[in-house]
């Protein structure tokens, strides 16, 4: 096993690469702006987000070689909007109902899922819920923002060739929090592979399917080496998304640290800081950062090695974005004094327990596929799980292979209990976890609405090489 990967890591390309993308930083950083481009709300209500939103073929600039085509969400409200990496954000508060016209104008079909968000099930957007939108066709996805928190879209059809190329977005639901800061900010992290000719690579080696791909171009919103201007002294308030398919972000931001202040199911109960913030793909962090350096100074946004498993090299440090410290802002103002609702989930005694044991088996030969199992069977030749909405059940989730795995379960939140028998430090809900490899993770659910709610390693090529399940909820 040892053997296999060693052969296939190309660390000096890889760094070549990496270097390319932060050498084209000085170039590009004027016009790389991080701005999310927002979705319009054609309703005047103001309790209502109706939206438009269209899937299709484009392209983008991700370095300053030639242009690569993608595919990405464009706003449908708006005659020339083109598709964009990532598309644009959706904005709602808590308690609003969103109405998404989606229509499809790629040249296969899809389906929006609604990342975290406690949708009925049949707007869920799976192929367990709805029939996939083909070429031309459009489909009406609607439910309540019931969570304020930091959400994404993105398809469940092919997810990790229609995210590689460009499908996600944010969808940010507000509430009335309290806490004070100069600025808000959204970062949808990810990661692409590029050619020399600035095209997406289509080549698939066995190490990305193995590993999740992992590109050579870090991108913060799309943009690769992209720069932003803060106030010295100001606090600002950071939502992240990791969209990659398989890399893992371990953010850091020298000479700061981080308050983290929400995860996946919204604000924490109790804030924690944090020198780094390890993201694993389909999760959500929620910062505040204080900017301590002087007037002029700069810094770089940073992710460093995390060991995920199968001996991946450590690449070093790579920055993701520079941070320019222009004038003085204006000092924090007080904190709240009580954050996000509690974890409060009570579990009683006789909760049975699902056990899950994830798999991985390796190509015997050149050419051939990895597969990903749970429980020794491979999606989608699984049965569902059966249970009762509303029931509350243990799930033992445990990695038995020589790598982490980012477990994923659509339509309710989750407690972490133990990962080997030890509790987490800290509480919140989540959605996707990290399972780290060759561990046990617990976490307790409150079975949520009636439906079939699928579960998954959000590494998109686990996924969809079998690493997937469904959960069907009877009322
Ligand atoms: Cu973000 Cu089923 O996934
Ligand atoms: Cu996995």
């Amino acid at each position: 096993m040892i053997c296999f990967m060693r052969s296939l890591v190309v660390p000096s390309a890889l760094l070549f690469a990496l270097m390319l993308a932060s050498c084209s930083e000085a170039s590009e950083s004027a016009e790389a702006s991080t701005d999310l481009i927002p979705l319009s709300d054609v309703n005047p209500a103001p309790d209502i987000v109706e939206v438009n939103l269209v899937a299709s073929a484009g392209s983008t600039r991700y370095l300053n070689d030639g242009p690569a085509d993608i595919w990405g969400y464009r706003d449908g409200s708006k005659a020339a909007s083109q598709a964009s990496v990532p598309g644009p954000v959706m904005t709602a508060n808590k308690g609003d109902r969103v109405v998404v016209h989606f229509r499809n104008e790629l040249p296969e079909s899809t389906t929006i899922h609604w990342h975290g968000i406690r949708v009925p099930n049949m707007a869920d957007g799976t192929p367990s819920t709805q029939r996939e939108v083909a070429p031309g066709e459009s489909f009406n996805y609607e439910f309540t923002a019931d969570d304020a928190g930091t959400f994404w879209y993105h398809p469940h059809v092919r997810g990790d060739v229609q995210l590689e190329r460009g499908l996600y977005g944010m969808v940010i639901v507000k509430e009335n929090d309290g806490i004070a800061v100069t600025a808000e900010r959204a970062f949808v992290l990810d990661d692409v592979k590029l050619e020399s000719t600035g095209k997406l690579s289509t080549r698939t080696e066995a190490l990305d399917l193995m590993l999740g791909r992992q590109g050579n171009v870090l991108l913060v919103n799309g943009k690769a080496g992209a720069q932003i201007e803060v106030k010295s002294g100001a606090r600002e308030r950071w939502r992240f998304v990791n969209a990659a398919n398989g890399r893992y972000f371990n953010l850091r931001l020298p000479g700061h640290k981080f308050t983290v202040i929400g995860w996946d199911g919204g604000l924490l109960p109790q804030p924690y800081e944090a020198e780094t913030v390890l993201i694993a793909p389909g999760e959500r962090y929620d910062v505040l950062v204080t900017f301590t350096g002087a007037v002029g100074a700069r810094v770089a946004l940073e992710t460093i090695h995390y060991d995920r498993g199968h001996e991946i090299p450590d690449p070093g440090v790579l920055p993701l974005l520079t941070l320019k410290l222009v004038a003085s802002g204006t000092p924090p103002a007080a904190l709240p004094a009580t954050w996000g609702r509690n974890v409060d989930l009570e579990v009683p005694v006789d909760a049975p327990t699902r056990s899950l044991v994830l798999q991985e088996e390796e190509p015997k030969e050149p050419g051939q596929e990895p597969k990903f199992f749970i429980n020794n069977q491979r999606f989608p030749d699984v049965p569902p799980i059966e249970g009762k909405a509303g029931a509350v059940e243990i799930w033992s989730v445990k990695s038995d292979t020589e790598m982490d795995h980012p477990f994923h379960l659509h339509g309710m939140f989750f407690k972490v209990l133990d990962v080997d028998g030890v509790p987490p430090p800290h509480a919140g809900w989540k959605d996707t976890v990290n399972v780290p490899q060759k561990k046990t993770l617990r976490f307790a659910v409150r079975y949520g609405t009636p439906g079939i709610w699928m579960f998954h390693c959000h590494i998109l090529e686990h996924a969809e090489r079998g690493m997937m399940g469904e959960l069907r909820l009877a009322p």
